[in-house]
């Protein structure tokens, strides 16, 4: 089970570290964002997490883990700390090739006679989606990071209507979760629930359709909105998508893509109450995680897409939940402050591209290339 240098593990880690070499040393230790850590943290934290499983959880081996843990823990380290504790990036390299080869002697000897965690491969495949995972959020810090320049943006001027194009999904008793060894505690135990008959968008919201709601007074007008959306609408003075920026006779967008497909991609760059105003306005609502699993197994829909998309429902464990490998990945956050987006993004690794994976954010997040599909 080493990372043989073209299996997927080395990949990701050389992904990883290529963040270093992308910015210099002071954007690397900025945060994009307060919500946000900067990108060298993100760098050290999965190397780090990587040898706390195997090295500190499996073969006892805490050399590296006590040096780092007060940092590399999310819990054990404020967000806001993050940026002058952390070594500069040349360091940083070092660290992590260092770090790599420890973790390489110890998957050679990683069987699954050593610890429960090594059977079926669960652990690796655990490692691997905590990269991939880490990776699609470094590409928003860096996406946050580029909003300064005014490189890559393109015009938008189109505003559309409403698509009403929708497929129907007749009511049908749809099993929910993914049996997998690999999924996550969130996605399991696998079960059955009734759907009700629903309508859901072919695609997701576009770019065009979003400025049609923005010049129908979409962000003005409160009858759109819910009170605690309204509230945070007004305290940040929430206008457009967050990436979006006023020009002459319309708007200018971050859009690495040819600009003639700007106007019929999907928007994101939107919170969870936004996409629920849109809803709205739309005459329409939000699609639950439930009915949007369901429209992906009967294959109405397609589960990758270009942005992940909001649903309606928080963020809730399934009936039968159990926190594993550890409580922090998913119990803390069955809090009612988080909601579920699903399917991927563009910028979404192979590892966490399935039907039943659950993202999820509070409906303030604005960073995180979710858009909405409608339902009705
Ligand atoms: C599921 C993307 C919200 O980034 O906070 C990474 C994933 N958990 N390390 C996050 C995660 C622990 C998580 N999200
Ligand atoms: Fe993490």
């Amino acid at each position: 089970m080493t990372a043989q240098p073209d299996s997927r593990l080395a990949i990701l880690r050389q992904t990883s570290q290529a963040m270093l070499d992308a910015r210099d040393e002071a954007a690397l230790r900025r945060q994009p964002r307060p919500e946000l850590s900067p990108l060298l943290w993100h760098v050290g934290h999965v190397f780090f997490v990587e040898n706390y499983w195997l090295a500190e959880r499996v073969f006892g081996d805490t050399s590296v883990t006590d040096r780092w843990r007060r940092l590399y823990f999310p819990e054990a380290c404020d967000k806001q700390a993050r940026s002058a504790r952390l070594p500069g990036p040349d360091s940083m390299r070092r660290w992590t090739a260092e770090i790599a080869a420890i973790n390489d002697r110890y998957w050679a000897h990683a069987t699954p006679e050593h610890h429960d965690l090594l059977r079926n491969g669960y652990l690796h495949a655990f490692i691997c989606q905590h990269y991939a995972q880490h990776i699609e959020t470094m590409r928003m810090a860096a996406a946050q990071l580029d909003l300064a320049s005014d490189d890559g943006a393109a015009a938008l001027d189109v505003a559309e209507p409403v698509c009403n194009r929708r497929v129907s999904v007749p009511s049908r008793r749809v099993r929910l979760g993914t049996d997998s060894i690999d999924a996550y505690d969130n996605e399991k135990p696998t079960h059955e629930r009734d759907v009700e008959r629903f309508d859901i968008a072919g695609a997701p919201v576009s770019n065009a359709e979003w400025l049609g709601f923005m010049n129908a007074g979409g962000y003005d007008r409160h009858e759109f909105w819910d009170d605690d959306g309204w509230r945070w609408r007004c305290r940040h003075g929430i206008e457009h998508p967050q990436h979006w920026r006023p020009a002459e006779n319309g708007w200018r967008i971050a859009w690495r893509g040819d600009p003639a497909t700007l106007a019929e991609a999907p928007v994101h760059g939107i919170g969870w109450y936004e996409a629920r105003a849109f809803a709205r306005y739309a005459q329409a609502r939000l699609p639950t995680e439930h009915e949007w699993e369901a429209a992906v197994r009967a294959d109405k829909i397609a589960a990758a897409g270009q942005v992940w998309e909001w649903c309606d429902n928080a963020f809730k464990p399934y009936p039968g939940f159990t926190a594993f490998p550890y409580d922090g990945y998913s119990k803390p956050w069955f809090d009612g402050h988080h909601y579920v987006a699903r399917g991927s993004s563009r910028h979404t690794e192979p590892e966490i591209k399935r039907a039943g994976f659950r993202n999820f954010y509070p409906p303030t997040h604005r960073h995180v290339f979710a858009g909405l599909r409608l339902a009705w």
